[in-house]
């Protein structure tokens, strides 16, 4: 991809991640910095790219997704499944999503979201969830506008 802004995505097409996205979500991943980068982005990419170096057949089901543009891989969901812990109902965690800077704004990161939730309903499962931290405010704007809802759960943590 050029490093030139490109202001209309065209046709997007999502589908579920593969290993051979691994260098994509690297490239995509090395692109947010700083601010942009929410508190919540964890080391969960490092674990899919080392996962993805493992080996040659295709990934276990997470849900995961990418959306591709004629360009390449302009976005990326990362999920896993949440176990039935934490007094939460099984389902599927969103642990990263991101979309490439320059393809903002266009719906793509709605899209992820709604690959993820078709992709859920047709294993069966229920439920998607996303954790933030408090202060990743856009992105809790994010998931609001993508129909997610705060849980009535709290977190508690003590020094060990
Ligand atoms: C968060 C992110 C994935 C959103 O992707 P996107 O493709 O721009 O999002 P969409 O265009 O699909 O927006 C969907 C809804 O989210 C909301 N939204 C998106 N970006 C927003 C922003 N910067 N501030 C506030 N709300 C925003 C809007 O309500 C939008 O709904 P609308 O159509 O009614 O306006 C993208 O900003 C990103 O990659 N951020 C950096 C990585 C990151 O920190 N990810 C999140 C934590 S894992």
């Amino acid at each position: 991809m050029s490093d030139a802004a490109i202001a209309e995505a065209g046709p997007v097409t999502v589908r579920r991640l593969q290993r051979d996205d691994a260098e994509a979500v690297r490239e995509l991943d090395s692109l947010i910095l700083g601010e942009d980068r929410s508190t919540t982005w964890a080391e969960y990419i490092e674990r899919f790219l080392a996962f993805s170096r493992l080996g040659t057949h295709a990934l276990p089901w997470s849900g995961s997704q990418v959306a591709e543009v004629e360009e390449g891989v302009v976005g990326f969901l990362l999920a896993e499944r949440q176990s039935s812990g934490y007094g939460l109902p099984p389902g599927v965690r969103v642990v990263a999503i991101a979309v490439h800077p320059d393809f903002r704004q266009q719906g793509i990161g709605r899209k992820l979201v709604e690959a993820l939730r078709a992709d859920s309903k047709r294993q069966g499962i229920k439920h998607i969830y996303s954790v933030l931290q408090d202060r990743d405010e856009r992105d809790a704007e994010f998931l609001r506008g993508c129909g997610f809802e705060s849980a009535p759960v709290k977190v508690f943590v003590a020094e060990a």
